[in-house]
């Protein structure tokens, strides 16, 4: 059988992995899929440069809509990232009937219900496994191997840059910005690293985890997103204390009034496996109510855990190729005429414990102010610890852990706590997650 022929659009770090493995494991890549797969064509935008890769069997040309409209291209992989030159590209490859791999977080969290649905009349595939996690196979275990349950949360590290930088904040008291620059020089980062460490980029992974776990429409304007550029040193240090680590937690969860979808820094106990997961691996813990909690751990960027999840959807599609496009396994795991309308709750109807500092004047009778509100609130403290004022200051820190409550609650509270005269500038509040 004539090998089924690919054109890469980008040929960075991603798409320059994806030739090496592509190129490397293809035999038994031939012997997986059935067929021979053979990269024909790549685009990037400077066709000069030198590549990681091996490009001396394919054509490079500078201009993608040439691959998009190529009629001897089966399959087109799209890995320039960005959601508006990628979506038109990917729509187009489409409407001409090819299947389309992809790595696109933000295309697929942003467009995601569009590009299905132009799929599905097309009858040709959308494959996205490489957006999440990196190489972690979490939308297919979710979508095929916890098909049989009724999921009820998850929870994931799910950027490997922020996981980075907070590990090396807290084990060798890094700089941020400099760790930051560390992840940008190993390929990690965004194109904007803000994607990163404000969260965006997990946002968009959590709105497609959300929506293969829920049977629910990508909804990535819905999702609460806070990143960790707020995260000091001195917080990374208390939660230690107290015998908390803290990640940076995309947590979904089905609850009677609609569905959670947030992504914010996260205090988690240190004994729970995920909070051991450091550097720039990911992991994702799912609760399914047959199966209970299970843990999918793996490398969440970088050139060939990337590649490898590029490459099995790259083999699904080989696979697929002849099948009836009614009885493929649907793009967002439940059928797309029974997705649900449950709503994504606003942030302030979620409820979760807290973790609270703040920089109070060291006299009696702070404190007392400060537990009153909390109490007039109904939030209930599991414990409190006052810092010394620094030798500079003379404010101390304290630092108070509450039980669960909801968030509304907690803002009411929190501006009442910060317009006390002894009370200087705004409290941190930092959710936290028992996870179990
Ligand atoms: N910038 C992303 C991360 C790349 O650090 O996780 C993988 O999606």
């Amino acid at each position: 059988m004539k090998p089924v022929k690919v054109g890469v659009l980008g040929l960075g770090t991603v798409g320059s992995g994806t030739v090496n493995v592509l190129q490397r494991n293809a035999d038994e890549i031939s012997r997986r899929a059935g067929r021979g797969i053979e990269v024909s064509h790549a685009t990037a935008r400077d066709i000069n440069k030198k590549r990681a890769c091996d490009i001396s069997n394919i054509t490079v040309l500078a201009d993608p809509n040439e691959v998009v409209s190529n009629a001897d291209i089966d399959i087109v992989v799209e890995l320039i990232g960005g959601d508006t030159l990628a979506k038109e590209l990917v729509l187009k490859a489409i409407d001409n009937g090819k299947h389309v791999v992809t790595a696109n977080k933000a295309l697929i969290a942003k467009h995601g219900n569009e590009i299905f649905a132009a799929a599905q009349a097309k009858g040709v595939m959308v494959a996205f496994e490489a957006a999440v996690a990196g190489g972690i196979p979490i939308i297919k275990a979710i979508r095929e191997g916890l098909a049989g349950n009724s999921i009820e949360w998850l929870a994931g590290i799910i950027n490997g840059t922020g996981n980075f930088i907070l590990t090396e904040m807290r084990d060798k008291g890094r700089d941020f910005a400099d760790v930051l620059a560390e992840a940008q020089a190993l390929g990690y980062a965004e194109a904007d690293p803000t994607f990163d460490v404000e969260g965006i980029d997990a946002a968009h992974k959590l709105t497609i985890l959300a929506s293969i776990a829920f049977g629910i429409p990508l909804q990535f304007e819905a999702a609460y997103t806070e990143g960790i550029s707020k995260v000091s040193q001195d917080d990374v240090t208390y939660a230690e204390e107290l015998g908390y680590r803290i990640k940076h937690l995309g947590i979904s969860r089905r609850t009677a009034e609609g569905i959670e979808l947030r992504v914010h820094p996260t205090l988690i106990p240190e004994r729970r496996l995920i909070a051991n997961v450091d550097g720039v691996m990911n992991a994702v813990l799912v609760q399914g109510d047959a199966v209970g909690p299970t843990l999918y751990y793996g490398a969440g960027a970088g050139a060939d855990p990337t590649a490898s999840a590029v490459v099995a959807d790259i083999v699904d599609v080989v696979r697929v190729l002849t099948s009836d496009p009614e009885n493929r396994v649907p793009h967002l795991a439940f059928q797309a005429d029974a997705l649900s309308d449950i709503p994504v709750l606003p942030i302030e109807k979620i409820e979760t414990a807290y973790y609270l500092r703040m920089q109070a004047e060291d006299k009696p009778g702070v404190l007392a102010d400060v537990t009153r509100i909390l109490g007039e609130k109904e939030i209930s403290i599991e414990a409190i610890i006052q810092k010394e004022p620094m030798p500079d200051s003379d404010k101390a820190n304290i630092i108070i852990l509450t039980h669960r409550v909801l968030e509304n609650n907690m803002n009411k509270a929190l501006s009442e706590v910060e317009a006390l005269n002894s009370i200087q500038g705004e409290v941190t509040r930092i959710r936290v997650e028992s996870l179990g």
